[in-house]
Parts: C-alpha cells; structure tokens; sequence
C-alpha cells in the first residue's frame, strides 16, 4: 500500500490516504493511528472502505468500546446509525442537535475518549462534520484570563442542548429531558498530563453561582472563542471516509442536511480514560 499523510492545520487534523479496509486492522497500523489522535486530535482515513467487523476491530485496537444502550446494530451491538431518517434509527430525533457545537458524554463523569464515524452514504447537500480544537483554544487565552476562569464550574444538561432545538417544547418532552441527570464540572478541563482544554458546547446550563445572564453571555463568549475559524477544521464527506476524532479535547458538530437525505454514518465510540477535573 502507499499512504500519504498530510496535517491539514498545523494544529488540528491530520489526513492518511491509501489506507483500506483490512490495512486499519494491522496493529502496528492501529498504534500510530492511536499516537496520531493524540497528537491531531482528528484523524482522516480517505476513503477507507472499512466494513463494521472491521470498523469494530479497529475500535477495539483504539481503546475499549461502548455498546450502544439503544439503536445498536444487531449483528454489531457496538455500532450506532447516525441518520434523521427514523426509519433507520430510534435516535433519529435527537440528532438536530448534533448540528451545534458539542461534546459527546458530557452527561457522564467520564466523557467518551473518542468516536470513529464512516460514511456509508453521503448527503447530496450540507452534512460536512467541523471539528473545533478547545486545547488550542485554551492555550490561546491570555495568561490572566486563564487565570480568571481557572475555578468556574459549569452544569451541562441534556434540557440546555434540546432548548436549542425545540425553544418551546411541550411539558412531556421538558419532562422527558429532565429525566437525563444534569452534570457540573470545571471549565477548564485539566488532564493527568497537565493539558487543559475548555469544556464548552451545546449542553452548557449555566455556571454556578453567576447570574444567569452573566453565566449565559460568559459561556457563549467562550464557545465562540473556541469555534474561531483558527481552532477549526471541516471534513467534506466522501463515502467511505473514517474520522477518528478526540471527543475530550474536539468539540464536533454536523453542518445542517435535509432530514429525508441518505446520509448514513456507523459510528463507536470509546469509553473515557479520564474523569474530567
Ligand atoms: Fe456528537
């Protein structure tokens, strides 16, 4: 085989051509996508072809595998279908949502390490996948500012990222959302190794202890920090593309396509190594 490799900002991403089905199950093909991610935090296989047994093996290289609680494939328990057609997915209602800045788990204690996401037909408009780099953007902040922000809490909710769908739901699915427990952690994300990034995007409620128009201006000030143009990255889909992306440090969202599109993704996703703190 002949892969090339290419950064695609000298921050973010990187892109590999030239690697197919049964090459992304080779482990010393797997270790350096592994290495890749952490150093990218987004990792492109053009056209890669991958089949959900080899989808699912690669997963497994990566790190351990979520089964999908509900909308898992059968044969592959550990797949979820991504679509707005309801007829291929239980979850197809919830998926709008993706189409804002966020974070995947930030529900969880333990946010989901990473989601690798094929193509298996692609939109005929709109449905490109952005990727915003909140390390970077974190690094960036002025020394002071870091300073300032460095104790802030926030309450991430399932409600916060669903009002932004459905500004006026109906007291059944208020209820319905307010089932999902909300979250509180930091703003400022710190990991074992001492890189911090900012944890903001779709499910940010309101920062603790700040009123809530101060908390509100505040916590869109900082997505919008985060989601410059500088900090980001926009993957065009072909089928058959993968995308391997840190979902702890890359705030991800899809570019808005037609609910009655083919558009089919497989996605997994990886279980958290690290609480956030
Ligand atoms: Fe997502």
């Amino acid at each position: 085989m002949t892969v090339t490799t290419a950064p695609i900002t000298p921050e973010t991403g990187i892109q590999y051509t030239g690697l197919h089905g049964a090459d992304l199950v080779d482990p010393a093909v797997a270790r350096e996508l592994r290495t890749a991610l952490e150093t990218h935090g987004v990792v492109v296989c053009r056209e890669a072809d991958v089949d959900d047994a080899e989808l699912v093996a690669l997963s497994r290289m990566l790190g351990e595998v979520v089964v999908a609680p509900i909308g898992g494939d059968t044969t592959h328990p550990e797949i979820s279908a991504v679509t707005l057609d309801p007829t291929k997915s239980d979850l197809a209602s919830y998926r709008r949502s993706t189409f804002y800045w966020h974070i995947d788990g930030t529900n969880d204690a333990v946010p989901q390490k990473a989601t690798l996401l094929t193509a298996r037909e692609v939109a005929e408009d709109g449905g490109d996948t952005e990727f915003a780099n909140t390390y970077a953007a974190y690094d960036a902040l002025p020394d002071d500012e870091k300073q300032r922000i460095a104790s802030l809490r926030v309450v991430h909710s399932f409600k916060a990222s669903q009002l932004l769908v459905t500004p006026d739901p109906t007291a059944k699915e208020l209820a319905a959302w307010e089932r999902v427990p909300a979250r509180e952690h930091p703003l400022v994300w710190t990991r074992s190794t001492g890189r911090k990034s900012l944890l903001v995007g779709a499910t940010t409620d309101h920062i603790v202890g700040m009123p809530a128009d101060e908390s509100r201006a505040l916590l869109d000030h900082y997505l919008d920090w985060a989601t410059q143009p500088r900090f980001t990255v926009r993957h065009s889909w072909r089928r058959g593309d993968l995308v391997i992306w840190d979902n702890t440090g890359m705030l991800h969202r899809a570019l808005p396509y037609q609910p009655t599109s083919r558009r089919l993704m497989h996605r997994t996703t990886l279980i958290g190594e690290e609480a956030v703190a």
